[in-house]
């Protein structure tokens, strides 16, 4: 699996993934609704912003995607979807560790974001720490929990490129 930029044309589908990846949690249509907008993902943002997929291979659209607003030096992690068929299987680490290297490569010191209440254990398995809580955007009256996670001074590296790297190595020995 590839994780490679977004293309602008993809905007929609993306958005679509964000929605039906929210729902796995079991969340009601009016809850989904009332986080459709939040959850786009516009081809401004492919522009302006660091919006990377996991590809799903030929002719087959992304399993996952993440939105990083690189901007200073605390980042900001705007979305994180894996697609509902896709879960668990370690598409959520890959983006994550690209999100992170991406943060790092722009000089970022810490990533920050708010999360669905769900995912925490997630964050928490890729070392990020609750620092707070913060209004949800989408339902009024409901909080979310602020994570942050540092970014080390050495990027994380793409585990499966790592792999490959040291194949390689190893046949030139
Ligand atoms: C949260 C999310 C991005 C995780 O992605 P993923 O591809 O499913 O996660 P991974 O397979 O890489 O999981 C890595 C580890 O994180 C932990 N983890 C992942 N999902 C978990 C869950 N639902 N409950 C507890 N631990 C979980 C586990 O330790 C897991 O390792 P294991 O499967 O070997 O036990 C994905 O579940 C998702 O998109 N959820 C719906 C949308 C969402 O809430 N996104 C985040 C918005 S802030």
């Amino acid at each position: 699996m590839r994780i490679r930029p977004a293309w602008p044309e993809e905007a929609k589908t993306l958005s679509d993934l964000a929605l039906a990846s929210k729902g796995v949690w079991g969340y009601d249509a009016a809850f989904l609704e009332g986080c459709r907008e939040e959850l786009a993902v516009t081809p401004a943002d492919i522009a302006s912003l660091v919006v990377e997929v996991a590809d799903g291979g030929p002719g087959q659209p992304p399993v996952g995607f993440f939105v990083l607003d690189p901007a200073g030096s605390d980042a900001h992690l705007d979305k994180l979807y894996v697609a509902p068929g896709h879960v668990r299987r370690g598409v959520g680490t890959r983006l994550w560790a690209a999100a992170v290297r991406q943060a790092a490569a722009r000089g970022a010191n810490s990533l920050t974001w708010d999360a669905d209440p769900h995912a925490v254990a997630f964050y928490a398995r890729m070392g990020a720490v609750e620092i707070g809580r913060a209004p949800s955007g989408s339902i009024p009256g409901r909080t979310l929990p602020v994570m942050r996670v540092p970014i080390p001074r050495r990027p994380i590296d793409d585990p499966w490129k790592t792999v490959k790297q040291e194949g390689l190595e190893d046949g030139d020995h």
